[in-house]
């Protein structure tokens, strides 16, 4: 990416989509809202503390803005400086702060979540799986630790895997949540899905995602895991 497609791209972010968009994020727990996108701009994606958009005169960047209050930013800029060039992951071309919101450029990633791969009942091949456990060794190999890793923040690109959300790889303690992930792979996904998969209905998936963080949560209270802290200040939340 040349610096002055960056600084262009810069210009378009700080005075037609950062002044103008609205977000809420009232709940840590659950996506951003995004009640107004101003025009030319498209939504790309919402975690529990960003929102994703992409502008076509701003070709291969995707724009992350962090919700009002919630925190990470310089963190995630500090990820991507230590990741350095990997094919699966972003690159952060730019990081800044106008309008009252934080935002960073990436390098746009195009594919589907492992979470809308489901929905949609995409097949997720197991090259997938083994691109992203190569691509979270190489973050660990460069003194990162790998979380949050959920199927939201992993995406399927023409057969190939990738992370797209690396703000809590300067955390420290574990997370299951990859491991979680890749043994459903194995024991549910490989035998009954993978041959014919079908489209697991939205109320299905958010029913798995509470329960799954309500055992997590369980677990941890009766001790049975040390899970630190995260940077929503609670453990076992993801975003
Ligand atoms: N570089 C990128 N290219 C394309 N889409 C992205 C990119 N980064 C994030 N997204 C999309 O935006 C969503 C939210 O981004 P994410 O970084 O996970 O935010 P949060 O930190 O709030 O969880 C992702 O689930 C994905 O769909
Ligand atoms: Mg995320």
């Amino acid at each position: 990416m040349n610096e002055a497609k960056v600084a262009e791209a810069v210009k378009l972010t700080e005075q037609t989509l950062l002044p103008e968009v609205e977000m809420i994020s009232a709940d840590p727990r659950h996506p951003v809202e995004v009640p107004y996108i101003p025009s030319g701009w498209k939504l790309l994606g919402a975690g529990n503390y960003a929102a994703v958009f992409e502008h076509p005169e701003a070709e291969g960047i995707a724009v992350k803005v962090y919700a009002p209050g919630r925190p990470g930013w310089e963190r995630e800029c500090e990820v991507y400086g230590k990741l350095g060039n990997h094919p699966a992951y972003a690159v952060c071309y730019h990081a800044g702060f106008a309008a009252e919101k934080h935002y960073l450029l990436l390098k746009k990633l195009s594919g589907k979540t492992l979470y809308n791969c489901l929905l949609e009942g995409t097949p997720i091949p197991e090259q997938v799986i083994a691109d992203i456990d190569e691509a979270l060794e190489y973050a660990r190999l460069r003194g990162l630790n790998p979380r949050d890793v959920h199927g939201k923040n992993v995406m399927l690109s023409k057969g190939r895997g990738l992370v797209v959300d690396v703000s809590d790889f300067l955390e420290e303690g574990p997370c299951t949540m990859w491991d979680d992930l890749k043994a459903a792979y194995e024991r549910i996904y490989t035998p009954f899905l993978s041959k014919r998969p079908f489209p697991i209905p939205v109320w299905v998936m958010e029913g798995v995602r509470s329960g799954y963080r309500w055992i997590r949560k369980t677990s941890e209270l009766s001790g049975k895991e040390d899970e630190p802290a995260d940077r929503t200040g609670n453990s076992g939340h993801e975003h």
